[in-house]
């Protein structure tokens, strides 16, 4: 049997050959062997009606050609210079910086023009299973108020609210989720009222997967008999699922012109941040960057770098040591801004680049993927054997017409929940303690006494910034023990 001939299934006297099913299964065999895929079709004999569905579903879905150019190309690094001259200096607004382009105070009335006029959306990239959180549920759902254990959705969200309050509008959220965390999102949204948002004000959306491959052969993996082993296609999956879900329509039938980006893991987050929404738009941007100034070269954050005049970022696990550590003649490091995740994007930007589809380029995730062998049994593999495809929603920056950093303080703005309880870093417990600290400071800062040891938490339904706090609170209150302002 030649490798592009179908085997005869085993069940054709069940199956009637003109079958859908067994007309598809024709035709993808052979195109699946013009790839050197046809393995998954090795148990099709034992699969039922719903099963060979499934199967066929997903690879019909499949665009081999470029897989097998992405394995082709899987082993090319990114370049990058060693030279500390051939870094620019990113463009924006850094903190302590003597003479701005535009001053906070005027950055603030440009953002509250554009927010009172309802023209921000925000944009909550929640696709992640929260695997190295070691939580089994969508990560949104993690509770994280240090005494209210409100959840990473309810603070988020709520903050949103309390945006749209101050400047008297709506701001819809679009919320990504990837297909195993969709399902479980949407009802727990609705089980808790949405938290208070009209319908047509949270739009949840399903970002798209990719298949993953094996490391050595480029060979797609099965996770089950019928299914190929799919994984989400990473955060810059949102440009092509804002696209085909509506969101982009949603969005200009609201006169949605600035989308404010965060991620569902940092709870501190100032969100819909007036001050950076304010320098984007008088900067004419059509992406602004938030960031934090590295703490330590190595610091396990994104690093924004300026080469060839471009604006990107490159991943600390894409970044040789030395590279990090490269300093200028008068000490400071070359690539101090670090990625907290939190962007602006204009939106006819996103639109623009969605539609002529230049394509985000694909990033490989060297992963220890469970899989099914020529035999059918399921294997654990100890050692990294397969390839996930994944794209990164900040690779537009190099190609947005002017892209800004903006500088924030890590203390008021980035708690990242990334690791299960007791890990050194990005644990709970750090981002309670981070959250609390800063609660602690906006009240002191108002006067208000917190005694040693007590713990206050504020949520966002009560106060989302220093000021609110101060306006809302009693310079004479004593906190002498745990309190929750709500
Ligand atoms: C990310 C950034 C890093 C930054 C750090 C700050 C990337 C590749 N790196 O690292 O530069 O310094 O955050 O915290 O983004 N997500 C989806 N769908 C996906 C994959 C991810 O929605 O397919 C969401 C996750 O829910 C999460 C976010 O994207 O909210 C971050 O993804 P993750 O892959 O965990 O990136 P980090 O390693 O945390």
């Amino acid at each position: 049997m030649t490798k592009d001939t179908p085997p005869k299934p085993a069940s054709d006297q069940e199956h009637s050959t003109s079958s859908p099913n067994q007309n598809r299964y024709q035709q993808l065999f052979h195109h699946l062997a013009q790839f050197g895929q046809e393995h998954v079709f090795g148990f099709w004999d034992e699969l039922n009606d719903a099963q060979r569905n499934e199967l066929i579903e997903q690879l019909t879905q499949l665009d081999l050609h470029s897989i097998e150019q992405l394995f082709q190309n899987s082993d090319n690094a990114p370049s990058i210079p060693t030279d500390p001259n051939s870094f620019g200096e990113p463009d924006g607004f850094a903190l302590n910086d003597p003479r701005p382009r535009f001053t906070r105070d005027e950055a603030i009335a440009a953002g509250e023009t554009v927010l009172r006029d309802g023209a921000v959306g925000v944009v909550l990239v929640a696709g992640g299973q929260g695997t190295r959180l070691g939580f089994s549920h969508p990560k949104g759902m993690y509770p994280i108020g240090p005494l209210s254990a409100a959840t990473l959705f309810e603070i988020l969200l709520t903050k949103v609210q309390a945006v749209a309050k101050r400047y008297g509008t709506s701001v819809p959220v679009y919320i990504m989720t990837s297909p195993a965390t969709y399902d479980e999102t949407v009802e727990f949204l609705e089980e808790n009222k949405r938290f208070g948002f009209l319908a047509d004000d949270l739009f949840v959306f399903c970002q798209g997967t990719m298949p993953a491959v094996d490391i050595e052969t480029g060979k797609l993996l099965l996770s089950t008999k019928h299914s190929l082993s799919l994984s989400p296609d990473g955060h810059g999956g949102m440009l092509s699922a804002l696209d085909h879900t509506g969101a982009f329509e949603h969005m200009c039938a609201r006169g949605i012109k600035q989308l404010f980006y965060m991620q569902i893991d940092n709870p501190l987050v100032d969100v819909a941040a007036v001050d950076a929404i304010g320098y984007h738009v008088l900067s004419n941007a059509g992406a602004t960057t938030m960031v934090i100034r590295k703490y330590d070269p190595l610091e396990k954050v994104g690093n924004v770098a300026v080469v060839d005049g471009k604006t990107q970022i490159v991943e600390y696990s894409d970044l040789p040591d030395e590279v990090a550590q490269l300093r200028r003649e008068d000490g400071s490091l070359v690539l101090w801004a670090g990625n907290v995740a939190v962007h602006v994007w204009d939106v006819s930007f996103l639109r623009d680049t969605a539609a002529t589809d230049t394509g985000l380029p694909f990033h490989y995730a060297h992963k220890k993927i469970p899989y099914v062998d020529e035999q059918g049994n399921t294997i654990q593999p100890a050692e990294p054997n397969g390839l996930k495809f994944e794209r990164f929603i900040f690779d537009l920056l190099p190609s947005a017409q002017q892209a800004i950093l903006v500088e924030v303080d890590r203390k008021e703005y980035f708690a990242p929940l990334k690791n299960p309880s007791g890990a050194p870093t990005d644990s709970p417990e750090a981002v309670r303690s981070q959250m609390t600290a800063l609660h602690r400071a906006w009240l002191e800062a108002a006067g208000v006494f917190v005694a040693e040891g007590v713990t206050v938490e504020i949520q966002p339904s009560f106060a989302s910034t220093a000021e609110e706090v101060a306006n809302k609170v009693d310079s004479t209150t004593r906190f002498v023990q745990d309190y929750i302002l709500k």
